[in-house]
């Protein structure tokens, strides 16, 4: 019997493409409104990349700070994204992220807290007062463990090792999606009334990346575009200034910034407390970019370490307080050797988060095709130009829930939308002639082909020449990526890896081609050859299909934010370091 015949199809009102989380609270909005939705994940029911967000979610509790307000965490958010942000996004995320954290901790979240009971709140970087809510430097699994917790108890259906490679519409309208089952190896096709991308980032095309390695390969950003719907920022992608040097397989996998917001201090291998230099009212809890290129610069200018690296230090303070509030860094570090109680921390910037990605209106999740949304990592618009660390866990599960009401609310005007059986062998079809390729190259070196040339030509710091370069070597792979050779069956791992370097290949033009265009530096986005930030540049670039896999790029200007924030951008708060002294 041939892989085609062997198709499953499954029915189901809602399908939501990602089982982080961010589709896992829109599927928990859905199931409590009494909605018929599926999830589907990569991995096994808990196992997505939430869980490796560590040091915390942002709410402006006023825990600690009693001074601080909604819109002071909306006057940072801009300020970090350096205010091509979506400010209408920007203003949901931290008008809601209370009552979010709120219903976390009704659910069971458990979070640290104060000796009088309420939620406790650290120091993150460039906020301006204590408002990141953390569980020691486990939030995120924290965070998955609650929601998964709640998505079983309202009976959530959900599938595991379900790898999705189109999204379908029909008539200009989403109706389901097509993919195989990574166990089988059979092919599975979905339709939907409803589908929510939920499937996240795309920094495992970098060299070093906080991602796990055939994670974040750009699934969401790609199937969007694919489908028609455009893109925007792509070209702003976060360095975390933090990522591990060692052991090679751990490299890039983040040291929490949590250790910042705790009091870590970062020097280069002269023993010099270097962020003096770059940011002395700041110093380590300044802005991600900042941080990161100045650790990049003690490493490139040779003052880092044998391994490249700079050193980040917490052993100043107590070892009882080390072991409560970074316990997995304690434990991480301990399995090779380094006691951070007592010793400093190697680490290197590392790519971590997608601020880029699909185009939707906030207020309801949708895209610009009818009935498709996305939520979470794989949009664009909340974190602009950089992200406020601790702003991406609650960006999951306010617009979960903003989508998970909106789709609710409407479904039932929705009709069916029956899948095209002639569309869907097409993708069953290309998926066979995957399996089947005989040419030259091996996905896996194709893979890290890329992911080199993203580090040294659309890395921290770029120019037009190197991005040129990054391009011309793009249409090189792209051509190497038509002679593949496959011949695995969809089990394996070197096919799923066929298919994600369909995804990195597209995502990394729009990054390329996006970073190009944007003749200046702003946040994320450092151009060497334009240093300055430039006021006439406060616009979004978008990234439009344009068929048959083209793509153009169009500019659009930065939207304003409401009086009310803008007051509180005004007011000009900043967060008091010495406070950490
Ligand atoms: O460093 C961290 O714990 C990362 C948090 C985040 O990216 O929000």
């Amino acid at each position: 019997m041939s892989a085609s015949s062997s198709l499953e199809t499954v029915s189901t009102d809602v399908l939501i493409i990602g089982a982080g989380g961010a589709g896992l609270r829109t599927s928990i909005e859905l199931a409590t409104r009494g909605v018929d939705c599926l999830v589907l994940g990569k991995r096994a029911h808990g196992d997505a990349h939430t869980i490796w967000a560590a040091g915390g979610i942002n709410a402006s509790l006023g825990s600690l700070d009693p001074e601080d307000r909604w819109d002071i965490h909306a006057a940072d958010t801009l300020d970090e994204g350096h205010f091509v942000n979506d400010p209408t996004a920007v203003e949901m995320l931290c008008r809601r992220a209370p009552d979010r954290i709120r219903e976390l901790d009704r659910w069971g979240m458990d979070f640290d807290r104060t000796d009088d009971g309420k939620i406790n709140q650290r120091y993150f970087g460039a906020q301006s007062f204590r408002r990141t809510c953390f569980v020691g430097d486990r939030t995120g699994q924290a965070l998955m463990d609650t929601l998964v917790r709640k998505a079983m108890e309202l009976d959530v259906p959900y599938r595991e090792n379900l790898y999705i490679t189109d999204l379908m519409t029909e008539d200009g309208r989403a109706a389901g999606a097509v993919g195989f089952d990574m166990e089988t190896g059979r092919p599975v096709a979905f339709d939907a009334k409803a589908v929510v991308i939920a499937a996240g980032g795309h920094t495992s095309i970098y060299r070093r990346s906080s991602s796990r390695p055939d994670e974040n390969t750009g699934d969401a950003q790609a199937l969007a575009l694919d489908a028609g719907v455009p893109l925007r920022d792509m070209e702003f992608v976060q360095f975390h200034p933090t990522g591990k040097v060692r052991p090679e397989e751990e490299a890039g996998h983040l040291v929490t910034e949590a250790v910042r917001g705790e009091g870590g201090r970062l020097y280069n291998a002269a023993g010099e407390r270097f962020m003096e230099r770059y940011s002395p009212a700041q110093m380590e809890l300044d802005a991600r970019d900042v941080v990161a290129r100045a650790n990049e610069q003690e490493i490139r200018e040779g003052r880092g370490t044998e391994r490249d690296a700079v050193l980040l230090d917490i052993s100043h303070r107590d070892d009882e307080y080390i072991r409560e509030r970074l316990p997995r860094m304690v434990e991480e570090f301990a399995e090779h050797g380094v006691d951070i109680t007592s010793e400093p921390m190697e680490v290197a910037p590392t790519a971590h988060y997608a601020m880029g990605g699909i185009e939707v209106d906030f207020e309801t999740g949708k895209t610009q095709i009818d009935g498709l949304y996305a939520v979470g990592e794989c949009t664009a618009g909340v974190h602009g130009a950089n992200r406020l660390g601790g702003n991406s866990l609650i960006e999951t599960v306010v617009f979960g829930e903003v989508a998970g009401t909106h789709i609710a609310e409407t479904l039932g005007d929705r009709p069916s939308v029956a899948l095209s059986e002639t569309a869907v062998q097409e993708r069953i079809a290309a998926q066979e002639t995957l399996a089947a390729a005989s040419g030259q190259h091996a996905p896996g070196d194709l893979m890290n082909r890329l992911r080199h040339l993203m580090w040294d030509h659309a890395g921290i710091l770029r120019d037009e020449d190197g991005l040129l370069e990054g391009l011309r070597q793009l249409q090189q792979l792209r051509a190497d990526a038509d002679d593949l050779q496959v011949k695995a069956d969809r089990t394996s791992r070197r096919y799923e890896r066929a298919q994600n370097l369909r995804f990195m290949l597209t995502t990394a033009e729009t990054i390329l081609r996006g970073a190009l265009e944007r003749t200046e530096s702003r946040g994320a986005h450092a151009r060497t050859d334009h240093p300055d930030e430039d006021p006439a540049w406060r616009q979004n670039i978008r990234c439009i299909p344009a068929g048959e896999g083209n793509m153009k790029i169009a500019v659009q200007a930065a939207g304003t934010p409401s009086r009310r924030v803008q007051q509180a951008v005004d007011e000009d708060h900043e967060l008091d370091y010495h406070h950490l002294e």
